[in-house]
């Protein structure tokens, strides 16, 4: 019970804080398939239910548990308010707000209108109406300016507004951002990438280390004072690390990011990963023109790619997370593009969500050296094991080592990777006893 308290407190918690990471429950996870929409949910049956596994559901019952707290996060975001506008701080199953009473209604009312308008469509959304207000606007807006605003594409996917005819197709743009990229033969030699740099957000600056690594494996590293924040995939399995607690494992729409950023190979894959691309109307993606594909993809929401008109390559790819009453969007803006051993890689991007946004700028870059398959390896889980150590109250000592992977730097490593030195003396801590573990930043 104080697991779900517990998770959700740690996802608020990181989510404010950084950006870096959104949702992911505690059940297993599923491919989702259910593009269909409210009322129409379709649960694979091996996945946990949210009615099993929290304790007040009453109207999203059959949504897969992964997806509650994706789900408040596209409520959050589409009212423009905190998880305190509807829940009592660290009991969120209580009814004691009103405001979470009638968001029920609403939701009731949501899927009513689609079921009864959109042949149950997910048409109407909570962000159809709120606009990221908590009360929507009834009334136009007098025009308060003399230019027009710039008509951004906020209606994705769904919308028409394909112009199949003019200009080249989705096949023809895919093909001239491999040809920019360096070709089919140059792309796929990229075995293994590793990454230094930083990461700005809100206000911040932090290093951050990026390992990368052929079949879709990557792992990035934060420094922060208080430890290392990991991102991790392997090629199934993805988590997230915050110094100071257990692993969280990501689900669904997270592991879906996940493969894509992780994929090295990705300007081959797009065809493959779509069953069927379209092109729509043009869009400016900074000040640059771009053609806009769409590719759609089996029981997973669509992907939109923006190709630099000039260059041919990719500026701007935006991906949808599913939830129980809409979709959550991350944009990645690629720029600062350079040829390293004969391929054309991005060394800035900036990822953009409802709730946040990061920076991360490349400094140095290798490309083709080994890495460990170690670095890949998820660390056991944090309640796998009693620690017998008393570790808990302890800093480890900052632990310096020579890393072969990356030149010969000398490099601050965290309590996942063995041996740690610490008062207790250097010692192998056994697995159970390095969730938890706080350690000094190196300097
Ligand atoms: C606008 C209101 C609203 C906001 C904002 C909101 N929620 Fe919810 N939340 C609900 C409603 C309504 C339910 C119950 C859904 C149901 O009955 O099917 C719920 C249920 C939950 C549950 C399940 C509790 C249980 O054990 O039954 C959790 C956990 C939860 N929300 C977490 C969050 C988090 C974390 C945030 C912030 C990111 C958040 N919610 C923001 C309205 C909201
Ligand atoms: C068809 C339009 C529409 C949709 C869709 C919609 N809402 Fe609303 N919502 C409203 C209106 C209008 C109000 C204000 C009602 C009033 O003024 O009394 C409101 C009020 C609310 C309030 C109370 C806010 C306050 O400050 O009193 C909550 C909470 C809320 N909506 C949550 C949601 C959630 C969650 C969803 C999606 C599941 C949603 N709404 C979808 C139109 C909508």
């Amino acid at each position: 019970m104080n697991a779900h308290r517990m998770e959700a407190l740690t996802i608020v918690a990181f989510v404010v804080a950084c950006g870096l990471a959104i949702g992911g429950a505690t059940a297993q996870s599923s491919a989702s398939p259910h593009a269909a929409g409210p009322g129409q949910t379709v649960t694979s049956s091996g996945a946990k239910k949210a009615e099993e596994q929290f304790k007040n559901i009453q109207v999203l019952k059959g949504v897969p548990a992964e997806e509650i707290f994706p789900t408040m996060q596209f409520i959050t975001a589409s009212l423009g308010v905190e998880c305190e506008f509807c829940h009592v701080k660290n009991a969120f199953e209580k009814d004691d707000k009103r405001n979470k009473q009638t968001a029920r209604k609403m939701m009731e009312m949501m899927f009513a209108i689609n079921k009864d308008n959109f042949e149950g469509h997910r048409a109407v959304t909570c962000y159809s109406c709120h606009r990221g207000n908590a009360t929507p606007q009834a009334i136009p807006a007098v025009m308060t300016e003399e230019t027009k605003p710039d008509k951004s594409k906020e209606n994705v996917g769904a919308s028409a507004g394909a112009s199949e005819n003019s200009g080249p197709s989705a096949d023809q743009l895919i093909d001239k951002y491999v040809q920019a990229v360096g070709g089919a033969a140059a792309i796929d030699k990229v075995t293994s990438r590793v990454m230094k740099g930083t990461i700005d957000f809100g206000g911040k600056s932090l290093p951050i280390d990026i390992y990368a690594k052929e079949p879709e494996k990557r792992i990035s590293f934060t420094h922060m004072p208080e430890g290392d924040n990991v991102t991790a995939f392997n090629g199934q399995e993805g988590w997230l690390g915050t110094p100071g607690h257990p692993i969280r494992e990501m689900h669904g729409s997270d592991l879906d990011g996940a493969s894509i950023d992780a994929d090295l190979h990705l300007a081959t894959h797009l065809k493959t990963m779509f069953t069927e691309m379209r092109v729509e109307d043009p869009e400016k993606v900074g000040d640059r023109e771009t053609y806009v594909v769409v590719g759609r993809r089996e029981a997973k929401p669509p992907i939109r790619l923006y190709f630099d008109q000039q260059s041919g390559l990719l500026l701007r790819l935006v991906r949808y997370g599913e939830t129980a009453l809409g979709w959550m969007p991350t944009q990645i803006d690629y720029a600062d593009y350079k040829n390293v051993d004969g391929v054309q890689v991005p060394l800035r991007w900036t990822l953009s969500r409802p709730n946040g946004r990061f920076t991360i700028q490349i400094e140095q870059m290798q490309q083709n050296i080994p890495i460990e398959d170690d670095k890949f390896a998820k660390p056991a889980a944090g309640n796998a094991g009693v620690c017998s150590l008393p570790v808990s109250s302890l800093w480890i000592q900052s632990v310096l080592v020579r890393e072969p992977t990356y030149g010969e730097t000398d490099r601050c490593i965290g309590p996942s990777k063995s041996p740690v030195f610490s008062p207790l003396g250097s010692q192998v801590l056994p697995p159970s006893c390095l969730n938890g573990l706080r350690y000094r930043n190196c300097t």
